[in-house]
């Protein structure tokens, strides 16, 4: 090509969480059963929608009203009923006019990095989402500038790095955060949060709040909502169904604005978001119809607790097996349905492997494995995929140096995750004395 296509840096992104599928999916037609611990949707791990909540969707396919275009903003009724969730909390106040509806929050994602300028940064945790990380870099076109989470410390953030990658970056307009975190599992507490905006209010930052697993925590925590401690910054949050209802396939997500005219350029930015998603008219209609219904159901607040409870037990489970393992760096998980593990400094080397009796199991593992630049996270997991069936992602994937895996906490027959962690565990036991 005459003129350079890509960013410098962005030509060879990956997104490990769907390439390890293409992986599993070849083992599989040579005959190795998977366990998929890779990917967070509920439905592909079998969660059953309750009839109620299909009747209501049914219910809302039966109007015409479902089937038009809807404000570009979203359904109002539906903005109405958010936004009043979120003022009964007392915290930021908003009007239906500062929620904007998108195509999942993957589409509000996209829109929020792609309608800052590129030199405007935004600071993200590492590990990280990959999404977030794709597209603040995409915009970017240069590499992520991000604030470690310390699996030695629950993975809570290194807020000496924040403010010292603030200091130093005064091209940083924002700090994101997700609450609770994917892929660690880890909860802000309310004072971590005050300390996030303290600092955005220090250097005329706003904050990014990833809350899709808001209402997903366990072991006694509560999640706070950036809503409650935002005081005069601004803000986004994002919120949606993929994880609550569940319905990743809706496509379903919208942003909170807060502040939104406290400053005049964040006032234009969140403009530019919402004309370029007046581009293309609106958002699908239908799940926004069918959120409040929902969300008001009798049996929803039941529902949703018997899915944490299945998620917390599932964590505790998968935490014991494999905090056994001296290696790791385990942690427990308090929200969200994911654990991040950690290999501790110096464990992994790329002369480890693991037993595969299947010969095309076992070249296509090895030529997978031994190309130049492969990872000792990824060697280690497409050994361990190879070798049991069990589906993880390397924690590398996940714009972070620190090696390790990330499991989801969604298989709901917990013998079977008993079986699953304990495999697990002895199979990083073995890899680990492996070396020649
Ligand atoms: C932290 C986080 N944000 C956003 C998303 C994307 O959600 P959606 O299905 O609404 O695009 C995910 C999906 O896994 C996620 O983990």
């Amino acid at each position: 090509m005459r003129v350079q296509l890509v960013p410098p840096g962005t030509g060879e992104l990956t997104y490990e969480i769907r390439n390890i599928v293409n992986v599993a999916e070849k083992l599989q037609k040579c005959g190795v059963t998977i366990n998929w611990e890779n990917i967070g949707d509920p439905i592909v791990k079998g969660e059953q929608i309750p009839a109620w909540m299909k009747q209501i969707v049914s219910d809302a396919v039966m109007d015409n009203d479902s089937w038009g275009y809807c404000h570009t903003r979203g359904v109002l009724k539906t903005r109405e009923f958010i936004c009043e969730t979120t003022n009964r909390r007392a915290g930021a106040q908003i009007t239906p006019d500062d929620i904007i509806f998108f195509n999942g929050l993957g589409d509000a994602i996209a829109k929020v990095y792609g309608c800052l300028k590129p030199e405007a940064r935004v600071l993200m945790p590492s590990p990280s989402y990959t999404t977030h990380t794709l597209g603040e870099v995409g915009h970017a076109g240069t590499d992520s500038l991000h604030f470690r989470l310390n699996p030695e410390d629950g993975w809570k953030p290194d807020m000496v790095e924040m403010r010292s990658q603030i200091e130093n970056n005064p091209s940083i307009c924002a700090i994101m955060i997700i609450n609770p975190d994917n892929p660690t599992g880890m909860v802000y507490s309310k004072e971590l949060l005050q300390q996030i905006v303290a600092l955005a209010d220090e250097f005329g930052l706003f904050v990014i709040s990833d809350e899709v697993y808001n209402n997903i925590v366990y072991n006694g925590e509560t999640t706070v909502p950036i809503s409650d401690v935002i005081g005069s910054v601004p803000a986004i949050a994002l919120k949606g169904i993929s994880k609550e209802f569940p319905w990743p396939g809706s496509r379903c997500g919208w942003i909170e604005v807060y502040n939104g005219q406290n400053d005049d350029q964040f006032r234009k930015y969140i403009n530019l978001i919402l004309t370029s998603k007046m581009n293309e008219v609106c958002s699908t209609t239908l799940p926004q119809v069918v959120i409040p219904a929902i969300m008001q159901h009798p049996q929803y607040q039941d529902y949703l607790k018997e899915r944490i409870a299945l998620y917390e037990k599932s964590s505790n489970i998968t935490y014991n097996f494999l905090k056994k393992v001296p290696e790791l760096l385990v942690n427990r998980t308090n929200g969200a349905f994911y654990m991040a593990v950690a290999f501790k400094e110096g464990v992994l080397n790329n002369s480890q492997s693991l037993l595969i009796p299947d010969n095309d199991v076992r070249s296509l593992v090895e030529s997978l494995v031994n190309q130049p630049g492969v990872s000792p996270d990824k060697r280690f997991v497409y050994y361990t995929l190879a070798a049991t069936g069990i589906c993880t992602v390397p924690l590398s994937s996940f714009a972070t140096s620190q090696q390790g895996f990330r499991v989801t906490l969604l298989e709901r027959n917990p013998a079977e995750t008993e079986r699953i962690y304990s495999t697990l565990a002895d199979t990083i036991r073995q890899y680990l004395k492996s070396s020649v």
